[in-house]
C-alpha cells in the first residue's frame, strides 16, 4: 500500500497533484510520501509484535536528512554501512547507541568514529576484521561491542547482484565456522564483547521460504551462542521484496485483497506470522534491517518526455532523466512502472522503448514495453523509486542531481536542492 494513485485523471501523493510539483520543481524530480514511510514503519514493527525486536532501517535505500529524521521521531533504529550514513544518522537526530554497522570493509576511521559515537553494535563479516577492530578498540581503551555475519548458505532467489547469502558471496561467514570464531574471540580478543550474530540473505525476496529456512538452520546456532557468550540480539536481516509491476495497483488494499491466495505477495502481516513463533522464546531482541520495504513503494521520480524518435526497428521516447538519475533497469534489469502523471483516456497502448540522454546503450527505464502513448512536453512517473534510486544517482555525463521533495498530506517539503552547475566543479581544483 503507499500514497499513489489516480485522483480525477491526475497522478497524486497523497493531497498533491503531481503535475504541480514537475512545475514548480522541474524533472527530474525524486518525490516521496511521509504517509507510506511511516505506514510501513508502523506496520512491520506491529508484524514484529510478540517478540522483543528493532526496527533497523537500512540508512543505503535512501538517506536523505528528511527521510531519516521522519524515521528517527517513529522510533527507528539505524543500520549503517559507511561512516558518512552514521554521520547522518547523527544529523538527523538519530541515536547512535541504536545504529548497528555493517560491511566488509570498514576503516580506521570509520571503526574510530564509531566507536567514539558509542554505536550498539559493529556488524563484523570476517575474522580479520574482529581481531583489527579489537586492536582499535584497544588502542582507544574501549570495549567494541560486535556481532559476526554468519552466512547460511541459503538461496535467496533473487538478482544474482543483490543476493547475499550463499557461500560464493563475499558476505559474511560461513555457518560451519561460525562456533570456532565466537570461541576464539572470547578467548583471545579482550575488548570485544560479543552483543549478538547477524545475517542478511539477499535483497528484495519475495518469498517467505528463504527467511524461513534460514531462520530455522541459524536457530540452534544462536541458541548456543546465547548460552555459551550471553549474546543479547540476534539481527536476522533485511531483504523483504515490493511489488513493482503492479506498483501503482498495489497502493490500493483492494488490489491486495483480490490477488488469488496462492499467488499472493509476501505481505508483512505473513512476514510476520511466519517468523514470529520461530523467533519467539529464543529470549533474543530481534532486529530487522528493511530498506526498500520502508521506503521502495514510498517514492517516484518524475521524468519528462522530450522527444519521441521513431527508428526502424523500434520506437523511442526519450526523457530527461537518466541512468545517472536511477541506474536499477541498467544494472539489476530491474522493473519500474511507467505511467503518465494525466491518467490515459483510453487503453491503447503503445510498443516503445523509454530511453534517457545518456551515452550508453544500457540508458533505458524500459525496452519494448506497452505503454500508454504519452508524447513529449508530458511528465510521467517512475513507479517504487524510493529505494536505492536517488542514493545510487550519479553526476556522470556532468549532469547535475535531481532535486527531492517530501509531501506529508497537503504539505510539499523540498528536502533535497536540485544540484546547480556551480555544484558540479565544487570541490575541484
Ligand atoms: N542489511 C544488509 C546487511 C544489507 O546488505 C542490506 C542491503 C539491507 C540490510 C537492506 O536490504 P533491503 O531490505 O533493502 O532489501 N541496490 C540494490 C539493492 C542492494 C541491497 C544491498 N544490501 C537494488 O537496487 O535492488
Amino acid at each position: 500500500m503507499h500514497g499513489f494513485s489516480y485522483k480525477s485523471g491526475s497522478l497524486y501523493c497523497e493531497d498533491v497533484d503531481l503535475s504541480s510539483l514537475a512545475d514548480e520543481f522541474g524533472t527530474p524530480l525524486y518525490v516521496y510520501s511521509a504517509g507510506t514511510i511511516v505506514d510501513h514503519y508502523k506496520r512491520l514493527d506491529k508484524a514484529l509484535d510478540g517478540v522483543e525486536h528493532e526496527v533497523a532501517y537500512a540508512v543505503k535505500a535512501n538517506s536523505n536528512l528528511s527521510v531519516l529524521r521522519l524515521l528517527a521521531t517513529q522510533g527507528a533504529s539505524f543500520d549503517i554501512v559507511s561512516g558518512g550514513e552514521l554521520y547522518r544518522v547523527i544529523k538527523a537526530g538519530g541515536d547512535p547507541a541504536h545504529c548497528t554497522f555493517a560491511g566488509v570493509g570498514k576503516t580506521r576511521e570509520e571503526i574510530v568514529y564509531a566507536l567514539e559515537q558509542g554505536i550498539y553494535s559493529f556488524n563484523v563479516e570476517s575474522e580479520e576484521e574482529l581481531r583489527y577492530l579489537n586492536q582499535v578498540a584497544g588502542e582507544l581503551g574501549v570495549i567494541a561491542p560486535a556481532a559476526v555475519r554468519v552466512n547460511p548458505n541459503v538461496d535467496a532467489k533473487t538478482h544474482k547482484y543483490i543476493s547475499t547469502g550463499k557461500s560464493e558471496n563475499k558476505f559474511g561467514v560461513d555457518f560451519e565456522a561460525i562456533a570456532d570464531l565466537y570461541e576464539r574471540a572470547h578467548r583471545d580478543l579482550r575488548n570485544i564483547k560479543l552483543r549478538g550474530l547477524q545475517m542478511h540473505i539477499g535483497s528484495q525476496l519475495t518469498s517467505i521460504t528463504p527467511f524461513v529456512e534460514a531462520v530455522e538452520k541459524v536457530i540452534p546456532l544462536v541458541k548456543q551462542l546465547k548460552e555459551s557468550y550471553g549474546i543479547e540480539f540476534w539481527s536476522i536481516g533485511g531483504g523483504i521484496g515490493i511489488i513493482y509491476k503492479d506498483s501503482l495497483k498495489s497502493g490500493s488494499v483492494d488490489w491486495w485483497e483480490a490477488q488469488p491466495e496462492e499467488e499472493k505477495p509476501l505481505t508483512i502481516e505473513r512476514y510476520g506470522k511466519e517468523l514470529v513463533p520461530r523467533l519467539k522464546g529464543l529470549g533474543l531482541k530481534i532486529l530487522l534491517e528493511p530498506g526498500r520495504y520502508i521506503v521502495g513503494n514510498a517514492g517516484v521520480l518524475l521524468t519528462k518526455c522530450l522527444y519521441e524518435k521513431k527508428g526502424s526497428a523500434k520506437t523511442f521516447k526519450i526523457v530527461d532523466a537518466g541512468m545517472n538519475d536511477l541506474i536499477r533497469p541498467a544494472l539489476y534489469e530491474g522493473h519500474h512502472e511507467i505511467v503518465p502523471l494525466q491518467e490515459p483516456a483510453t487503453a491503447d497502448r503503445v510498443k516503445v522503448d523509454v530511453v534517457g540522454p545518456i551515452c550508453e546503450s544500457g540508458d533505458f527505464f524500459c525496452q519494448d514495453r506497452e505503454l500508454p502513448d504519452f508524447q513529449p512536453g508530458e511528465t510521467i512517473a517512475l513507479m517504487s523509486a524510493g529505494a536505492y534510486g536517488f542514493v545510487m544517482a550519479s553526476n556522470y555525463n556532468s549532469r547535475p542531481l535531481p532535486a527531492e521533495v517530501l509531501i506529508e498530506e497537503s504539505t510539499v517539503t523540498l528536502i533535497r536542492k536540485r544540484q546547480t552547475m556551480e555544484d558540479l566543479i565544487e570541490g575541484e581544483l
